[in-house]
């Protein structure tokens, strides 16, 4: 190669490189409004990005991969914990967590009911930015592991209504993050072991006050309407008889990832 080609070459490198540059800068502002959903960057939202900041959140916790990785990744925590539930746990997480049972505790930090609505709509807005489906796997931290995460594990072992179910039911559906199948273990949701018995007698109490004459309607409602009857024997609702299991389900799911749930949760003994 001569002096020339050298040069040349540098030059040459340097200008398209230069270009690739400057054009992916601008591309990546001309986006940025639209993947962050910047019109829902409201005062209240802010006011909650303020509110991690000022409790130091993220000196145990990650958003989007950032922060310390001694607990659970937030990114998509509303989606998966609901907001009725979030507003219980930060109002005195230790009501959901034993220091014995699971090893740790989040500390009650004493926050108010407003700072609370705030860090849950700056949480709500994080997890609807477009990141292009970063990151590929669960954020999983060391030995803190969130129960039951979404994605661990969720493909279908074969392509029966029940096998569909269950790949929902401890994948994308994250009903796992809040549900144990072995009976007696209550995480946030009661465990969903014997359902089928217990829907039968449910359907027949005098106390059940939701609008399913059917044990299939009951399991149904459950997941699509669950303030419609709270499931008596634990903390599962709010003050006001809002269930802490979200209310989203009836927007998320297809009529068919109902019933393949439905499949699932007869299978429970
Ligand atoms: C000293 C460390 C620490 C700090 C500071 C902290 N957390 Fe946590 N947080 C934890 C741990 C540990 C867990 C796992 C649950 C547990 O064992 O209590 C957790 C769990 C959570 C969960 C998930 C609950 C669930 O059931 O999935 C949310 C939401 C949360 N924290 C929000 C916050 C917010 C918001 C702040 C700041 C206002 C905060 N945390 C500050 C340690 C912390
Ligand atoms: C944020 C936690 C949470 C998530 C996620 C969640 N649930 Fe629940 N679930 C609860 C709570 C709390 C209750 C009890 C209050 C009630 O009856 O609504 C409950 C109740 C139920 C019941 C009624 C149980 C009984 O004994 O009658 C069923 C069935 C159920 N959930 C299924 C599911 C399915 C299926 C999913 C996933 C699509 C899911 N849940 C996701 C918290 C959750």
């Amino acid at each position: 190669m001569t002096k020339a080609t050298t040069r040349n070459f540098f030059f040459g490198g340097t200008i398209v490189f230069s270009a690739a540059f400057v054009l992916l800068t601008l591309q990546t502002h001309g986006t940025i409004a639209h993947r962050t959903h910047e019109e829902k960057l409201t005062a209240q939202v802010r006011r909650g990005g303020a509110v991690w900041a000022r409790y130091n959140c993220e000196n145990c916790h990650t958003l989007l991969g950032e922060g310390a990785y001694f607990a659970p990744d937030l990114t998509k925590i509303v989606e998966q914990r609901g907001a009725a539930y979030l507003a219980q746990f930060l109002d005195d997480p230790s009501r959901f967590y034993s220091e014995e049972r699971d090893g740790r505790l989040m500390p009650t930090l004493g926050l108010s009911g407003e700072e609370i609505a705030e860090v849950v709509a700056f949480l709500g807005w994080v997890g609807q930015i477009d990141t292009n489906g970063w990151p590929p796997r669960p954020i999983l931290v060391a030995g803190v592991a969130p129960r039951g995460m979404p994605g661990v594990s969720g493909v279908a072992e074969s392509d029966r209504p029940e096998s569909r179910g269950k790949a929902l039911f401890d994948g994308a559906g994250a009903c796992a993050t809040c549900h144990s199948i072995e009976s007696g273990v209550t995480l946030v949701g009661p465990a969903l072991s014997g359902l089928v018995e217990r829907s039968v007698e449910r359907v027949q109490d005098p106390a059940y006050k939701g609008a399913s004459k059917s044990p299939d309607d009951y399991l149904k409602e459950s997941i699509l309407a669950p303030s419609a009857f709270v499931t008596p024997g634990g903390r599962y609702a709010t003050p006001e008889g809002t269930s802490l299991m979200p209310d989203t389900y009836s927007k998320t799911l297809k009529p068919e990832q109902v019933a393949d749930l439905v499949a699932y949760l007869k299978t429970l003994r």
